[in-house]
């Protein structure tokens, strides 16, 4: 069942119930302001740190799920209702929600009056911007009165969620004409204030909560609204909120468009007040108002902001046989990449804004997925990881945006941290040519002073895998590695302890963790990501390095033969007793996900046919059809040598759930190994727009990515097996979007940047004629296309470049600005 549709053309998705089966959210914001709507128009905003900076509140985990928001609310002769629906959830005769790049508009109609709002953050500007437009289609005049609501919160995140003793006697604020300025803690520590304007005469306004919603109230009944008219309440210690009411007349086929803005301030300590000393400096509010004070320049901001997002999405635009694909790749994985390069993994309707901040590995995979679109902002980025590396080459698991030092909260000793600063270094040579960034002075540990080139990071990195092996020759597990969850040092039976920082004192004296506890995972990853580090020394000249780093992988592919090969698949880890994790011996969890991808793209056992073996019992035992399982059979008791992963009740998260993440190392390794049908079968399980169809199993946006959907193990120890199967969580900010844009674009399509150039060798469903791209690369725009008139998966017969025949499938990087027609055939 679904909710709504694609408009491709629009690059849009339209929504067609308020109801959906969970809040499906957008959102707004690129650079510095950026806000969270939901198809019911809530959420809330925040100033580049949603923790310390939070604009406007927002109550996690409430009942109903999406409270809070910004709203309108129109009394119409005694019928009140949102546009949005929600929260007053009158039935309205019409509703729709368009959830754009980066805008979102919702339009409501009841009784003859319709009303759409527009939502967006424009481009260098710290606030939202939002119209109304209310339209008389009926064939009466109307009048009605509109209020408009937001929720101020007092800037810490955290501490407005808990302090209340002190939080309840310090709310400020201040109107001056239709403007309300938010100005809790202004007079004294904060140069920081907000405000809520809308570009006409209003008839009244307020700005105390319970004035406004009344104490025995929700939002969905505001007691002003019940009244048809504000109180002009002041908020002074209680709780601040900003409410504009205006009556408006509407003869038949009447508009009146109104531009409201919701923005940000910050003022250099000398200019915070007027001279009185204590009215706030308003000038730069005002010069804001101003930039939006008509339809006109609203228009015309958010024409700035398409602009935008059609550039960056053009870099990378296929025509495939396949509509769903078109628009996963053209529109909203490219779309998704960008929201988690910006957000991380902060703020969303399941991460609340004030948990952890970034992660070392988390922000290395995600450039992998947006690198091509915004290569500087990518190597940024991949410099601020780098900088907070230890000079060993183990990694803080985390660091604060903010200040970009590590979390020595969280700490490190994550095994698998280091391998993916090469693959994300690599990803960006391999898009730009910019060798110069392994010339680049990174700290470690934020020392400047012991700064180190790129390169130097890249040599402790491969290196501290080298040297942390164990017993079999296989890097060790330590606290944790990709898989959180799966923690082989923690013995954990007390509640409450961190499963990747307890120290078990058994392993106190050890360094934390066990030397006998070995990964596979890193194992493969490390045969995987190795080869990159061995190019780039190539590539310098540095012979030597490069063949005792080759030398290494070697060894360790040997190993993994030797002590990993199950027989039909690689085994998980061994634990710290020794004993085999993912293996047929064991009673549970007797395959899994991470390892394998790996293996099959390291081509690990190939010439024993393992790529082919593995890949059939991935089908066999993991495949379902809402995506690959991450282990097999499920947990469905708790082994304390195993950590948090047997915590979850089987099905969910990492225990047997679908993490969407890991699937795409599968779909990556499947079409490496030419098995294009396989590939394009486990994507097309899990990719949101072939998802849509099943809106109301899946309930999350089919637009996006969410981390992991219920597996085919969820209630099947409490005998309710089929329940949750298929139903998805954690939208929005994941490694999924970054990597499943690697399994499409590079592996399935095939088009891949290189060292050298561009790689062009797809593994696509055989069913299909070919496709068409347009990639830009290097300051060149390629036109490919693609046939395959053999009906094959993968193998490129022939290639041409500007009709000259090339050798292999690599086109050289032409860097001459110019359009270049590329031919492959496959055969
Ligand atoms: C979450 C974490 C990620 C981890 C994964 C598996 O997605 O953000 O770092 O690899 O879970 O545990
Ligand atoms: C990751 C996992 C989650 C786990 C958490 C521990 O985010 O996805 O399951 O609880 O790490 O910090």
């Amino acid at each position: 069942m679904k909710f709504g549709h694609f408009d491709d053309v629009k690059k849009e998705y339209v929504i067609s119930s308020p109801k959906t089966p969970y809040p499906w959210i957008n959102y707004l914001g690129t650079q510095a302001f950026f806000s969270l709507i939901s198809n019911t128009a809530g959420g809330y905003s925040f100033y580049k740190d949603a923790r310390l900076r939070r604009i406007t509140r927002y109550r996690y985990n409430n009942v109903p799920i999406d409270m809070g928001g910004r709203y309108f609310y129109i009394n119409d002769n005694g019928t009140i209702w949102n546009p949005g629906w929600s929260p007053v959830k009158t039935e309205l005769d019409e509703y729709e929600c368009r959830h754009g790049m980066g805008y979102t508009v919702i339009r409501g109609k009841k009784n003859g009056l319709s009303a759409e709002a527009t939502f967006f953050v424009p481009q260098d500007f710290d606030g939202e911007v939002q119209q109304l437009v209310l339209t008389n289609e009926s064939s009466e005049a109307k009048e009605f009165a509109l209020f408009s609501f937001a929720e101020w919160c007092l800037w810490d995140a955290q501490d407005d969620s808990n302090n209340f003793q002190r939080n309840f006697s310090t709310g400020r604020v201040e109107v001056k004409g239709s403007v309300i300025y938010h100005k809790t803690e202004y007079r004294d520590r904060r140069n920081h204030y907000a405000f809520y304007s809308v570009n006409d005469e209003i008839d009244g306004y307020d700005t105390d909560r319970d004035s406004f919603i009344g104490l025995y109230n929700g939002f969905d009944k505001p007691q002003a609204v019940e009244a048809g008219k504000a109180n002009d309440s002041f908020a002074d210690g209680w709780a601040p909120i900003a409410s504009h009411y205006k009556k408006i007349s509407l003869a038949p086929g009447e508009s009146k468009t109104l531009v409201f803005v919701l923005g940000y301030v910050e003022m250099p300590v000398d200019q915070k007040f007027e001279a009185d000393g204590k009215t706030i400096n308003k000038v730069k509010a005002e010069e804001m108002i101003a930039k939006f004070a008509t339809p006109e320049k609203f228009a015309e901001g958010l024409a700035e902001l398409k602009a935008y997002w059609d550039k960056l999405l053009g870099i990378l635009n296929v025509d495939t046989p396949d509509d769903k694909v078109n628009r996963m790749v053209n529109i909203w994985n490219q779309y998704q990449c960008m929201v988690t390069f910006n957000l991380s993994r902060s703020a969303s309707y399941f991460e609340s804004g004030i948990g952890r901040g970034m992660g070392f590995r988390d922000s290395n995979q995600d450039i992998l997925g947006f690198v091509h679109q915004i290569p500087d902002r990518a190597k940024e980025r991949v410099i601020d990881i780098a900088s907070t590396q230890f000079p060993d080459g183990g990694c803080y698991h985390q660091y604060q945006p903010l200040t970009k030092k590590g979390n020595s909260d969280i700490g490190g000793d994550f095994s698998d941290d280091p391998l993916w600063l090469i693959l994300s270094v690599s990803a960006y040579i391999k898009e730009t040519g910019d060798w110069s960034i392994l010339d680049e002075m990174v700290p470690y540990d934020n020392d400047v002073s012991a700064a180190k080139p790129m390169l130097d990071h890249l040599d402790v990195s491969f290196y501290h895998i080298v040297n942390n092996l164990g017993p079999h020759g296989l890097p060790l597990a330590m606290r944790a590695d990709w898989n959180d969850c799966i923690n082989l040092s923690c013995y954990s039976d007390t509640p409450g302890e961190s499963f990747q920082t307890y120290t078990n004192p058994k392993f106190e004296a050890e360094g934390g963790y066990s030397k006998v506890a070995e990964s596979v995972m890193v194992a493969t990853l490390f045969t995987y990501a190795g080869p990159n580090y061995v190019e780039i020394l190539k590539h310098l000249g540095k012979d030597e390095e490069a063949a005792k780093a080759q030398a290494e992988i070697d060894k360790m592919k040997k190993n993994i033969m030797e002590s990993a090969w199950d027989g039909d698949w690689f085994l998980r880890a061994y634990d710290a007793n020794g004993d085999k994790m993912g293996s047929k011996e064991c009673e549970e969890g007797q395959i899994f996900i991470e390892p394998q991808g790996f293996a099959i793209m390291s081509e690990i056992g190939k010439d024993q046919g393992c790529d082919m073996k593995t890949l059939a019992a991935i089908d066999e035992r993991l495949n379902t059809k809402y995506g690959l399982v991450l282990n097999n059979p499920a947990f469905t008791k708790y082994y304390i040598q195993y950590g948090e992963i047997s915590t979850y009740p089987g099905g969910y998260k990492e225990n047997a759930g679908i993490f969407t993440h890991n699937n795409a190392w599968i779909i990556c390794a499947a079409a490496y190994a030419g098995q294009g049908d396989q590939a394009f079968k486990y994507y097309s399980e899990i990719a949101p727009a072939f998802t849509e169809e099943t809106s109301d199993i899946h309930k999350t946006e089919p637009y996006v990515y969410g981390q992991m959907i219920g597996g085919k193990d969820a209630g099947s120890d409490i005998g309710r097996t089929g329940d949750n199967f298929g139903q998805g969580k954690n939208s929005w900010l994941t490694g999924t979007a970054a990597w499943n844009m690697v399994a499409i674009s590079q592996y399935i399509l095939g088009i891949m940047a290189d060292f050298d150039g561009l790689k062009i060798d797809p593994s696509i469903p055989s069913s299909w004629d070919g496709f068409k791209a347009k990639r830009q690369y290097r300051g060149a725009t390629y036109e490919i296309d693609i046939k395959n008139p053999d009906h094959i998966c993968k193998g490129v017969k022939s290639m041409t470049l500007d009709g000259v025949p090339v050798e292999g499938c690599v086109v050289p990087a032409a860097a001459d600005g110019g359009v270049h027609k590329v031919e492959v055939i496959l055969g």
